[in-house]
């Protein structure tokens, strides 16, 4: 098997890696501000590419296999990859998936979050906060000398302990130099596997949740990731920074 190349940043990429993920939170936390019932993810998409471009940072994703837009907006029963269009209003009750990728200065910042438009039902809320709480075990276990499946493990225990299903059709990953770099994050595994984590590797940890069986299918747009049994999903990410000390958030936000 061959050993897995895993970046080790410099502190200069750091800073510009930080300077990015800075720009995505900043772009989130402005998008939530906009959710509301009537709002269509066309409007919230077009939004977020000016604010890239005033921050002088360019979209992570649009052309990235050829993805067509600049967020991905899944709303309750999709998973992740949904693409923003006109005639997809928000309304009271849904669950919105918003995840971001911005490039600056050639390195890559990558966020997830999923927001309640209005008021949402308990389910709904159990299923964000445990997708939420689930990316925060997993990056209580980012620290250097632990291994990859550490965090892996702590966020399917976090998911299955309370009833819910990890996504295993999609991973995390690590960020750079390239939005997917190595390793691979699934967010789910054992203890103690995987390479070792190490100071200066940059992670991008992001848990899927669906309310009922992970199973997931593609929609006919080729993109927009659906749960096969038609129940919620939600999505939470964020790019991190392994040190010697405490596992640094770069793309932390006011989130709620
Ligand atoms: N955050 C996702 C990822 O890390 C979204 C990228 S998919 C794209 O893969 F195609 F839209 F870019
Ligand atoms: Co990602």
């Amino acid at each position: 098997m061959l050993i897995m190349a895993i970046p080790i940043k410099t502190r200069e990429e750091i800073r510009i890696i930080r300077e990015a993920c800075k720009r995505a939170s900043q772009i989130m936390e402005a998008l939530q501000e906009k959710i509301t019932p009537g709002i269509d993810t066309y409007t919230l998409d077009e939004f977020a590419e000016k604010m890239i471009s005033k921050l002088k940072a360019q979209p992570a994703f649009k052309g990235y296999r050829g993805y067509p837009k600049t967020i991905c907006t899944s709303i309750n029963q999709e998973v992740v990859h949904g693409i923003p269009s006109k005639g997809r209003i928000l309304k009271e009750g849904d669950i919105l998936s918003i995840d971001l990728g911005v490039k600056f200065r050639g390195y890559y910042g990558d966020i997830a979050a999923t927001f309640a438009v209005g008021k949402i039902s308990q389910e709904a809320k159990k299923l964000i906060s445990t997708t939420r709480e689930a990316l925060y075990a997993g990056i209580s276990q980012a620290y250097a000398g632990n291994n990859l499946g550490d965090i892996s493990y702590a966020i399917m225990s976090c998911v299955e302990e309370r009833g819910l299903s990890v996504v295993r059709r999609f991973v995390g990953h690590g960020i750079g130099r390239q939005l997917h770099e190595e390793p691979e994050i699934p967010n789910f595994g054992f203890p103690g596997q995987g390479p070792e984590l190490k100071a200066g590797m940059v992670l991008a940890i992001e848990p899927m949740v669906n309310a009922g069986d992970y199973e997931v299918e593609i929609l006919p747009d080729g993109w927009t990731a659906v749960t096969k049994d038609g129940k919620l999903s939600a999505h939470f990410e964020h790019t991190i920074l392994i040190t010697n000390k405490d596992p640094e958030i770069l793309t932390e936000f006011n989130y709620g």
